[in-house]
């Protein structure tokens, strides 16, 4: 029988293109596991509603009760991207980062040693490593500096994943990944916010000096390394994700309006996030060198293209800035 695997957080934007993935290249089992906060959004795969080998369960990674019910039938591997994800709302409102990244890890670790569950994959990030300097690249070994409540949620949930390697022998492997680009990112991340309000001729607001530097990856890509990982990765290890596309914010925001033909009068500096840090840049020589992992995406055609989904896509963006994507559930579940 196929292998069944839990994918948590899947109506998010990384989640939905690796739940797409998953589907087309396999013949697993998909159990998609999402508690449907602001960032989940069914409407993503709604079209995936009538695979008899796809599940979609709402329900809390922080809730033992939610996770004893997926739990009743057996689980193969678990990919858990479920998080709260956005850096400045962990600045004004930790709360659900700690219950969601750190209480939610926890549940899915314990669950998955007492269910003997084969493989579990955490999804992490490179800001685990915190800031560099204007030299230099994050490896596997870089010590652990996070700044932001956000980050130091997602580190904890990394050493306890790692404890749970350590201590019980369970098959745990981290990935992390640098900043993701791509359809179905939630709007209030820099480069979809920067293409809608762009498109709605709003203002596009970045923060302080505009010179912090982000590493990018077309989510196709992470979504072929952690495939990769899944499949290849050996137990007890950390695998640095990226694709060697350093940008300033202000080269994306003009690099988007370039391609829009919309003028530069829209960008506006505004007041700097607290505790920003300054550049990421992430060295994949582990991944490329032990499983052969090879970015295929690049850099101008992948942004030029994601231009192009929200242009394409406008209905489904502009749900979400009215709220209207939230009526799905009722809709498709209200009633059942
Ligand atoms: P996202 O915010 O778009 O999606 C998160 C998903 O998790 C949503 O569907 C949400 O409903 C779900 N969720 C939140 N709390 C939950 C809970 N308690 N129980 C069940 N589901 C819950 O996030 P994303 O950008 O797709 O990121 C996915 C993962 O990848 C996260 O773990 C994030 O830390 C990591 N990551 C993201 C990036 C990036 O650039 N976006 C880069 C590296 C790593
Ligand atoms: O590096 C991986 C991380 O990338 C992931 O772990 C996070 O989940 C993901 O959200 C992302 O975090 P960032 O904080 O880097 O992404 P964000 O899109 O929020 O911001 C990117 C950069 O753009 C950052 O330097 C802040 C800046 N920015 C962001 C927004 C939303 C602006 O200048 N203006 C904005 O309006």
């Amino acid at each position: 029988m196929a292998d069944t695997v839990l994918i948590t957080g899947g109506c998010g934007f990384i989640g939905t293109n690796f739940v797409r993935r998953m589907l087309e290249r396999y013949d697993y089992n998909i159990i998609n596991l999402d508690k449907l906060t602001y960032a989940g959004n069914l409407e993503n795969l709604a079209d995936c509603g009538n695979n008899d080998r796809y599940t979609f369960v709402r329900g809390d990674v922080a809730s033992v009760d939610d996770l004893e019910k997926v739990f009743a039938k057996p689980i193969d591997i678990i990919v858990n991207f479920a998080a709260e994800s956005h850096v400045d709302r962990s600045i004004i409102d930790p709360d659900s980062f700690i219950r969601t990244n750190i209480n939610g890890t926890f549940n899915l670790l314990e669950m998955a040693r007492r269910k003997n569950t084969r493989r579990f994959i955490q999804i992490s990030t490179d800001e685990v490593y915190g800031s560099l300097g204007s030299t230099g690249a994050f490896h596997e070994d870089t010590p652990l500096s996070p700044n932001s409540p956000y980050s130091a949620s997602k580190t904890s949930a990394d050493l306890l994943a790692t404890a749970y390697f350590k201590t019980f022998g369970m098959p745990v492997i981290i990935t992390r990944c640098s900043n993701n680009y791509g359809p179905y990112q939630f709007p209030e991340k820099l480069i979809p916010l920067i293409i809608t309000n762009a498109l709605a001729d709003k203002e596009l607001p970045v923060y302080g000096d505009g010179l912090n530097v982000r590493d990018w990856i077309h989510v196709k890509d992470h979504c072929a390394a952690i495939d990769l990982v899944m499949h290849k990765g050996e137990t007890g290890n950390i695998y640095n994700i990226g694709a060697s596309n350093e940008k300033a914010n202000i080269e994306i925001v003009k690099l988007v309006l370039a391609i829009l033909g919309k003028p530069e009068s829209l960008i506006r500096y505004v007041t700097d996030r607290p505790g920003h840090d300054r550049r990421y840049a992430i060295d994949s020589g582990k991944i490329t060198g032990q499983l052969g992992y090879k970015p295929s995406v690049d850099f101008a055609e992948g942004m030029r293209e994601t231009v192009e989904w929200y242009v394409d896509n406008r209905e489904w963006w502009e749900r979400i800035k009215t709220g209207a994507y939230l009526e799905y559930y009722e809709k498709m579940y209200g009633s059942r």
